[in-house]
This record gives structure tokens, sequence and C-alpha cells, in this order.
């Protein structure tokens, strides 16, 4: 056999057995996903009834809210989990931000346990922090007075709650979602008012557990200035970085976003 036709056979043949072994080889297991720990008080997550009543999807609703309750407050005050989960810092974006703008009012939606709202108000603004879980309220109440800043807090759920009209110079969406919001924060601003936004990316979603199937703080690709865009506000910067997350201390593609209200 010619040297050359014998050299591309045994070639042939080594890359044959090596996709064979390959072939044998067990799929390497996808790496696991963070998930929480158990947390005291929560249950196991409701399940919806095949065809359910409106009755039922509203007690299901109810539910899932209650479990958001009873899970940040324990995530945002227990001081482990804090440790574990949250950055104790103001939110980057939100510092660079309001770098040099005159503090006015400022409202921190789903505010937590405090960390944007209370560095706001070092800067002079005036903020007022909403959320259901009266827990995380309460801690950061406690360390505002502590810090001798003022601080307005309220317990309610944003999809309820009234955000005014033309009331803010500022709107903070930190890890609060935003899909559900845009027409509310177009209307609450005021003119030259802008709202500052970070969450994760989708793609995020391959890494950490979405809790109770709630994507509220998930988005596409573009999804968010097209939204933003639509409910009639100018994105200001838009970007969606791989970086450390605010609340896991892992490497994730997030979502930030600048938008403000005309004049
Ligand atoms: C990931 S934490 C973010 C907290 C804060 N924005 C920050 O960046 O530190 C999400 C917060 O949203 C609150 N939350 C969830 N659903 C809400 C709703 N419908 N209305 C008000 N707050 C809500 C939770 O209680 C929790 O404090």
């Amino acid at each position: 056999m010619h040297t050359m036709t014998f050299r591309l056979l045994v070639a042939a043949g080594l890359f044959m057995s090596a996709l064979a072994a390959r072939a044998q080889q067990p799929a390497s297991p996808a790496p696991a996903k963070r998930s929480l720990p158990p947390i005291p008080g929560l249950g196991p997550e409701p399940v919806l009834p095949a065809n359910p009543t409106a009755a039922q999807l509203a007690e299901h609703k109810r539910l899932l809210a209650e479990r958001t309750r009873i899970r940040w407050n324990y995530i945002l005050t227990d001081s482990l989990m804090r440790a574990r989960t949250l950055n104790e810092k103001p939110n980057a974006l939100l510092v660079e931000t309001v770098q040099g703008l005159e503090p006015g009012t400022a409202l921190d939606a789903d505010m937590g346990e405090g960390r944007n709202a209370i560095y706001l108000a070092q800067m002079g603004w005036q903020v007022t922090g909403v959320d259901v879980a009266e827990k995380a309220l309460a801690y950061a109440q406690a360390r505002a007075k502590k810090l001798g800043v003022p601080l307005t807090t309220e317990v309610a759920d944003m999809a309820k709650y009234d955000w005014g009209t033309n009331k803010w110079d500022l709107i903070v969406l930190s890890y609060a979602g935003g899909r559900d919001y845009a027409a509310h924060v177009k209307k609450a601003l005021k003119p030259g008012g802008i709202v500052v936004l970070e969450a994760f990316h989708m793609d995020a979603t391959e890494k950490i557990q979405v809790v109770d199937g709630d994507y509220r703080v998930f988005f596409k690709t573009d999804e968010l200035p097209k939204l933003y865009q639509a409910a009639g506000l100018k994105i200001v910067r838009y970007e969606e970085p791989i970086g450390t997350a605010d609340f896991t201390k892992q490497q994730l593609r997030l979502v930030k976003m600048v938008a403000q209200k005309p004049q």
C-alpha cells in the first residue's frame, strides 16, 4: 500500500476510535444551580389545580405573595442569609448615576432592607421606600435612625401602590423587576426625572434558581429598553454585562438601564 494512503487510513482509524470512546463516556452533569437553604415558616410551594377556578387562582396568587413576604423578611434580616446573598453596599449603577445630580425626591420601589434608600438619604435625597416585607422595612428604619438620616417607608404591594403623578426626580428599581412598572414609572417621574434599574438577564437562570416560578427580576435581551421606550422614556444607558449580581456572589449576566422622562 502507498505510504500516504496507509497514513491516512491510520489517522482515520484513530479519529473513529476517539469518537467511539467519547460516545461511551457519560455526559458530564450540568452544574448545580445555586438554591436557597430552607426558610423558617415557608411551607411547600402551593400547587395550582388543573383548570383552576377564579377563586383558586386568587388564592394561589395570595399564597405566592405571602411566601414572597416571608422569604424576603428572612433573607434581608437574618445575619447569615445577608452574608450569604446580599451586597450590603448601595447598588453601583445607582451610585454612579446620582453622582453630581442635585438631590430631590426619590422612590425606592421594592426597597428591601434599605441599602440604596439610606445611601440616597445620606446624599440629601428625600426618599420613600416601599416593600411588602415589613421586617426589612423596620430593619431599614432602625439603621436610618442610627445614622440620623430621614427615611419614609411604606408597607405596600407595588402593583397596588399609588406611584403618583410627576412626583419623583428618581425612581430606583434595584432587583425589583420593572416589567409591569413601565407605565407607572413614566407617569410618576417628574419631567426630566430618571429611573435606574438593575436586575438579572434571563441567561442567569442557567445558574440560579427561579423561586416559585417568578421571573419578575429576569429579562430577555433588549426587553427593558423596548418596554421603557414604548412607555415614552428616553434610554440614557443600557448594558447586559457579566458581573457580580447584588443578590449572589456569582458572576452572572445582568441588565442595567438608566432611562429619563422627557422634559
Ligand atoms: C431582591 S430584593 C431587592 C431589594 C432592594 N431593592 C435592593 O436592591 O436591595 C426584592 C425585594 O422586593 C420585594 N417585593 C417583592 N414583590 C413585591 C411587591 N409586589 N411589592 C413590593 N415589594 C415587593 C421583596 O420583599 C424584596 O424586599
